[in-house]
């Protein structure tokens, strides 16, 4: 059966989203489990698997603590659910910035084990050349500037970046150099409007933002953040449900119901056959 799906539905490529500069927005969210990842399937061109997994899943601070272990086991839960969606996987810190060879082993054992169609780097100053050194090697890349979580410790928490003067002028390089190392595309995080639009039109390739303004060529958010699953959002957070809420008022009904002995009821139990 599965095999007749994957004939049947075209996959979204790293050239696809790479002719989508300038094109209709490219729509991305995070994913990290199969049933949501079935679910944005219709909606999204790219589904990430953020390693903002191990915040919102796994309750952790920041996402240092993210192993290649909990990546693959993701990528592989996403990958069960997306058929048309591009996936993208992100590589966890520590697991790039040692040197390109160890970096194309770890994104080859990403792609290999989960069947995902691309990796995605923070891309911090050191980082064009590892890029370059995968995609040449056969591994699509997504680069990822501005506000990088993984420099947290050396940024002394999550801060807005590129407002003015020289952070501005290293991040716009960063990305220029990320774009052409051959990454496919760009996320845009946590930066200045202008910025995010003078960066769009410096380079070739789609950029992403996340909290950058609509001046990018696409979106992503948390999907939980958008969802409202958590009682505190970044601002650039737009929320488009309140799980938090519904989550709450089912379990309190569960709650009500189980202490009222009313259910389990009649449609919920199983009979014994007559005779
Ligand atoms: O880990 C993540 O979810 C991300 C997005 C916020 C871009 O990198």
């Amino acid at each position: 059966m599965s095999s007749q799906r994957q004939e049947t539905v075209k996959r979204v490529t790293a050239p696809d989203i790479a002719a989508r500069k300038n094109g209709t927005p490219i729509v991305c969210l995070t994913a990290y489990t199969t049933p949501v990842a079935e679910i944005l399937d219709e909606h999204c061109d790219l589904l990430l698997v953020g390693d903002s997994v191990g915040m919102v899943v796994h309750g952790l601070p920041n996402t240092v603590g993210v192993t290649m272990e909990m990546m693959i086991l993701h990528g592989q839960a996403v990958m069960r659910g997306a058929r048309k969606a591009m996936v993208v996987v992100d590589m966890p810190f520590g697991s790039y910035e040692g040197g390109a060879e160890a970096a194309y082993a770890n994104a080859v054992r990403i792609l290999k084990e989960t069947g995902c169609q691309a990796v995605k780097v923070e891309a911090g100053p050191t980082v064009a050349d590892t890029i370059a050194y995968m995609v040449q090697r056969g591994v699509p890349v997504m680069g990822h500037v501005g506000l990088r979580p993984q420099a947290i410790n050396v940024d002394g928490g999550f801060k807005a970046k590129g407002k003015a003067g020289e952070e501005r002028r290293r991040i716009l390089e960063e990305a220029k150099a990320t774009a052409a190392a051959g990454a496919f595309a760009v996320v845009v995080e946590g930066v200045a409007e202008g910025l995010a639009r003078e960066i769009t039109q410096a380079i070739d390739v789609p950029t992403i933002g996340i909290g950058a303004s609509a001046g990018c060529d696409g979106q992503i958010l948390v999907t939980d953040d958008m969802l409202g699953l958590f009682d505190w959002t970044p601002k650039f957070v737009r929320r488009y449900g309140d799980l938090r809420g519904e989550i709450g008022k089912a379990v309190a009904a569960y709650a009500d119901d189980v202490r009222a002995r009313s259910f389990p009821g009649p449609a919920e139990i199983y009979f014994a056959k007559a005779g």
